[in-house]
């Protein structure tokens, strides 16, 4: 169905005939597919003048109400009474021909990513990849003996790779499945079931439930779930932890993975023109907008002048503008509230004579990327999940303090390390609390597989997604795990 809306005119009367009731969800979208308009993509307007490429036209031709309203949570019922665990044999031959339909749907994939969640060209490519990594990942290792039903719930700013990823290592053990997409982004993945379940996977293994933060509490609030996985906002984890052990099914497991302070320390000994590049692919690059991005720059000060003075002429290079473009570098932010929530923050920043430096932004929802000046990782209250950078400066010898200030913030997710002497880097390897420690390079992009990704203390529960024990967590004991 949504193959046809990007490949295709399709007339009202055919989409009135799609089976809608799987996406009702659609109409409670306040997408920046919306806001973003044909501008971006072209228009392709029907025979009644209805774009089937903007979400808003596409809730009108549904019969949908604009502005929407929240999925009633009687389609959460419906999801839990009628979904089954897949025990059959064959789930990993199912997974595969999966990743395959993926691939042969690059197109429409690809412009899903762009249209609906703002990824530039690159971004939607890697994420793409992701995805069907996952998928042949999984499959590899499908086995065990399944734990019963998983909630899979996922942000919007992997719409396609951590959506399938949850998915995959569900079904792969044998569970049960009730997807719920973020609700920026129910499109992309409402493609991904279709070819899931044209692929093999039985329709009553995997029931997909569009819907906000309400669909979201009245889902993982009910015992009958076996476990949930979850990706997205530290605060957002709390709660789902408070509503679960609040059911009569307490034990139930939580996989989160959420959000980060990530940091990266850039020593005299550094590359300089090699971690400016790293810094500058690691802060702006998706807009900021990924849990691995780094947030505080520590530069050792006999060099600061010159990383600073760098980066900041890199910066001014950078394009923004429509993701579809090949010279884009960075595309807009996901919706007006995030964008305001970053410029808010910027804005204060400025007031408070701290803002080193901004691109200037077109009109929309973009955000030039930002530098800020802090004194240390500590004055940093939350995630700010956006193209802002913030630098602060240390003395030699207080390596081992800057470590110990990042740990004190209590996240763990990803960290950066720019230095040429193995003695530091080793000390930074043992003491550093985080998931993720990447050395002489970027910190974002981690690879399924060779590269499995999660974090720590506030950042995650673990295990990592794409790694040996993540799939185990969904059985019942006495997994198969891939081998390695
Ligand atoms: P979010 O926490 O607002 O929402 C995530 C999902 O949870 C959405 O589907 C949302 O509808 C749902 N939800 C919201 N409230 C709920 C509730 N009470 N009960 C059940 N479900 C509920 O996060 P977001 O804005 O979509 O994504 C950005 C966040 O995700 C950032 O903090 C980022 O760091 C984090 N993230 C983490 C990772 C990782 O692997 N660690 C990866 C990507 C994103
Ligand atoms: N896995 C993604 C990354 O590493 C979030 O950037």
């Amino acid at each position: 169905f949504v193959n046809q809306i990007v490949d295709e005119e399709v007339s009202p009367a055919q989409v009135a005939a799609c089976p809608l009731t799987k996406i009702e969800g659609l109409a409670q979208v306040e997408s920046p597919a919306i806001v973003r308009g044909p501008e971006l993509f072209g228009a392709r307007r029907n025979s009644a003048g209805l774009d089937l490429t903007d979400l808003g036209d596409l809730a009108r031709i549904a019969g949908r109400d604009v502005p929407p309203v929240e999925l009633p949570t009687s389609d959460v019922e419906a999801a839990l009474a009628g979904v089954k665990p897949w025990h059959a044999p064959g789930r990993g031959e199912v997974l595969r021909r999966a990743a395959d339909l993926y691939e042969a749907n690059l197109g429409p994939i690809l412009a899903l990513l762009a249209r609906e969640g703002g990824k530039t060209l690159p971004d939607a490519v890697g994420e793409l990849r992701e995805a069907v990594d996952f998928l042949r990942y999984y499959a590899d290792g499908a086995g065990g003996r399944a734990r019963g039903v998983f909630a899979c719930i996922s942000p919007w700013n992997f719409p396609l790779a951590i959506f399938t990823g949850q998915i995959a290592a569900a079904l792969a053990m044998g569970n049960g499945v009730i997807a719920k997409p973020a609700p920026q982004t129910p499109l992309i993945a409402k493609l991904a079931v279709d070819l899931l379940h044209q692929a093999g996977v039985p329709e009553d293994a995997l029931w997909f439930i569009p819907g906000g933060p309400a669909v979201g509490a009245a889902l993982v609030g009910d015992a009958r779930l076996d476990g949930v996985v979850f990706t997205g906002s530290t605060a957002t984890a709390r709660k789902i932890q408070a509503t679960m052990a609040a059911t009569g099914n307490p034990c139930a497991p939580l996989i989160a993975e959420t959000g980060g302070l990530n940091a990266m320390i850039v020593d005299s000994t550094a590359l300089p023109e090699q971690a400016v590049r790293d810094i500058l692919a690691s802060a702006f690059q998706s807009a900021g907008q990924r849990c691995s991005a780094l947030r505080c720059l520590y530069v050792q000060e006999d060099v600061a002048e010159t990383i600073e003075h760098m980066l900041l002429g890199a910066m001014r290079e950078l394009q923004l503008g429509d993701p579809w473009a090949l010279s884009t570098d960075i595309g807009p932010v996901i919706d007006a509230p995030a964008k305001a929530k970053i410029d808010a923050h910027v804005a204060k920043a400025k007031a408070e004579g701290r803002l080193l430096f901004q691109l200037a932004a077109p009109e929309g929802l973009f955000v030039g990327p930002a530098v800020i000046r802090v004194k240390g990782i500590a004055e940093m209250a939350e995630e700010i999940f956006g193209p802002v950078l913030h630098i602060a400066r240390y003395k030699s010898g207080d390596l081992a303090k800057v470590v110990a200030a990042i740990n004190a913030t209590g996240y763990g997710l990803t960290m950066g390390l720019h230095s040429r002497i193995d003695d530091r880097v080793q000390s930074v390897v043992e003491t550093a609390h985080v998931g993720n420690l990447y050395v002489n390079r970027n910190q974002i992009g981690a690879v399924v597989g060779s590269q499995p990704f999660g974090g720590e203390g506030l950042s995650g529960t673990g295990p990592k997604a794409g790694g040996p024990l993540y799939a185990a967590r969904f059985c019942q004991g006495g997994a198969t795990l891939p081998p390695g």
